[in-house]
């Protein structure tokens, strides 16, 4: 199941044998987290990436894992968006994990895609996570272009929570999920990068062929705003979970 694991600079760096079992080492992870502290604060992930760890963790649950106690944010909400949309991050998250498990629904929290103030939603959803604690464990996935969350290539690192456009690159990767790419919200709330910093500990996961090269620059390559995910290499306590197609060119 865990063909290597390394030590490179801070980061612990898990290859797994296929995407299966990433997902099974990433459920686990998140699992044991859980029975360590079972009012953890998650951060959470949409996309492609995390669909297999939500089903382990979903099993686990029918085994037994309560998530009653527990806290949940998402890393970023398109807007606007109606959250009923299924396109919405919110359906995407009651889809693959939270209509599964026991989670309150007062202990979700998501960005609003719906609100007319992005602004104010910046401000309140950061207050919200600064109010629980901070986040104890952060779920994370890449973009093809480096992006964590929403925070995409740029000349800086966005520190809080930011109302943000997306590049091209990330419209026509996310127009999958819709009918065209003219159909992709061109703007969302994210977490920022110091927002995502700030985790007592970042779960990262990343599979597939088309990752090995952005992979590689965030876990070997310099550390630069054009190039999002490659600030973690600073954070003390980071795991990420390659499989090994994207792990190809570490
Ligand atoms: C999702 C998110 C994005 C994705 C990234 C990878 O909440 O914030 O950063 O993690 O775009 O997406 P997938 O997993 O679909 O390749």
């Amino acid at each position: 199941m865990v063909e290597k694991q390394m030590v490179i600079g801070n980061l612990k760096v898990i290859v797994a044998k296929d995407y299966d079992s990433l997902s099974f080492i990433a459920g686990d992870t998140i699992a044991t987290q859980i029975k360590r502290k079972p009012s953890s604060v998650l951060g959470l992930a949409t996309g492609s990436t995390p669909i297999g760890t939500y089903k382990h963790l979903v099993a686990r649950h029918q085994n037994g894992l309560s998530f009653e106690e527990v806290r949940a944010f998402n890393l970023d909400e398109y807007h606007p968006i109606n959250k009923d949309s299924d396109q919405s991050y919110a359906y995407f998250m009651q889809e693959n994990l939270f209509k599964h498990i026991d989670i309150s629904p007062n202990n979700i929290d998501i960005p609003s895609g719906e609100t007319p103030m992005p602004a104010a939603e910046c401000v309140r959803y950061e207050n919200s996570i600064r109010d629980v604690g901070g986040i104890d464990l952060q779920l994370l996935g890449l973009g093809l272009n480096g992006h964590i969350g929403f925070n995409e290539p740029d000349a800086h690192f966005p520190k809080m929570t930011q109302y943000t456009s997306l590049k091209q690159s990330t419209i026509d990767a996310n127009a999958r999920f819709f009918d065209s790419a003219d159909d992709v919200p061109k703007h969302a709330i994210t977490m920022g990068i110091g927002t995502i910093f700030a985790a007592e500990s970042v779960l990262m996961l990343i599979s597939g062929a088309a990752k090995a090269e952005i992979a590689h620059a965030v876990i070997c390559g310099d550390i630069t705003p054009k190039v999002p995910g490659s600030i973690l290499q600073l954070h003390r306590n980071v795991t990420i979970i390659l499989d090994s197609e994207a792990a190809a060119k570490l």
